[in-house]
């Protein structure tokens, strides 16, 4: 891992237009910025989300047909999770429960909360990358839910996000199904402040790449002298976040042994946020060879989760 984190750096600072891989957010303080982040009014996207598993709990329990055992893909707090665990619960005697995550942290804290928590759970946790899903996929005597919450999807270029849940298809059986949460499109008004909130906690979650890369490759980015920038590409139906150099300056990375600079206004990208609609999502699901079985949505319909069923 910290080599990939090494690499990936290297590649993303070196070239043309510069970027960093979102993945990397999310260490100890990168996880708990981003559940800081869940608590702000204009971050919408988890409260829409919790509406719907409170609103709907039992129905899609039902839907998942049990008894299952769940895997879910950047699992982060598992705060949400415990909604469908407790739905399960009530209809299964015991649940096994895989959440893999690539912050060892967040997944430590959240297993033991849930170990000590639900008697009849027991707790896989798994430390790793959901684009290569297939370890965590791998052999149960029950039917498997892949849950992937949250609009991380999101997260991924559609293509990239197409051939992700490809990747979970082939390791999927007959009967096995993937819940998955989708932030939809909306105004530019609510998009906005949810990635640019005037507290300025996104903005932390955004450097906070920069003060791991000082950390843990030895870098001297000067926090100060870049500014947190979200933008809306409407082609691209996407939030775009960057990190905006403040002024021309040169950053020395003493474990790559490279120098970067960086040209006043210059800007690393460092996430994109997709936002789909119904068309797109169904897209999105036949590319990856699920078939849409049934979708919910919050009172606003701000954010849809969908059953997406193995044919
Ligand atoms: N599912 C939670 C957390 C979303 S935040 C929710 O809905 O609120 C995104 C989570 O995915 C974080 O916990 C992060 O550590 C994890 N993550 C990001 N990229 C990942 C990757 N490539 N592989 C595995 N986990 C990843
Ligand atoms: C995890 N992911 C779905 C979040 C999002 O909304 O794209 C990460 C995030 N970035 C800025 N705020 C939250």
């Amino acid at each position: 891992m910290p080599n990939d984190f090494a690499d990936d750096v290297r590649r993303g600072l070196t070239a043309a237009r510069k970027f960093l891989l979102p993945q990397y957010f999310y260490d100890a303080l990168g996880s708990a910025l981003f559940n800081a982040i869940c608590e702000l009014p204009e971050y919408y996207v988890t409260r829409a989300e919790t509406e719907i598993l409170n609103a709907h709990a039992a129905e899609i329990a039902e839907a998942f047909q049990p008894p299952v055992r769940l895997v879910e893909l950047g699992s982060g707090s598992g705060r949400k999770t415990r909604i469908l665990i407790e739905a399960l619960l009530e209809r299964q005697p015991e649940l096994e429960y895989a959440p893999l995550d690539i912050d060892p942290h967040i997944l430590d804290l959240s297993a033991r909360e849930l170990t000590n928590t639900y008697e009849r759970l027991r707790v896989t946790p798994l430390v790793g990358d959901f684009h290569d899903p297939a370890n965590a996929l791998s052999g149960s005597a029950n039917r498997t839910i892949v849950l992937f919450l949250g609009s991380t999807i999101g997260n991924l270029d559609p293509d990239e996000a197409a051939s992700l849940l490809t990747n979970v298809r082939g390791a999927l059986r007959s009967g096995d199904a993937l819940f998955l949460g989708a932030d939809l499109r909306k105004p530019l008004d609510v998009l906005i402040p949810a990635y640019d909130d005037p507290l300025g906690v996104t903005a932390a979650f955004n450097k906070n790449v920069l003060v791991r890369i000082n950390r843990e490759l030895g870098a001297n980015f000067d926090l100060a002298q870049f500014l947190h920038r979200a933008t809306w590409d409407e082609n691209l139906g996407r939030i775009e976040m960057h990190l905006v150099s403040r002024i021309a300056q040169r950053v020395h990375i003493a474990t790559l042994g490279i120098d970067v600079d960086f040209a006043e206004g210059e800007s690393i990208h460092t996430e994109n946020s997709h936002k789909y609609d119904e068309a797109s999502l169904r897209d999105l699901a036949t590319r990856g060879g699920f078939n849409v079985t049934k979708s919910w949505m919050d009172s606003r319909g701000w954010f849809a989760d969908l059953l997406l069923t193995v044919p």
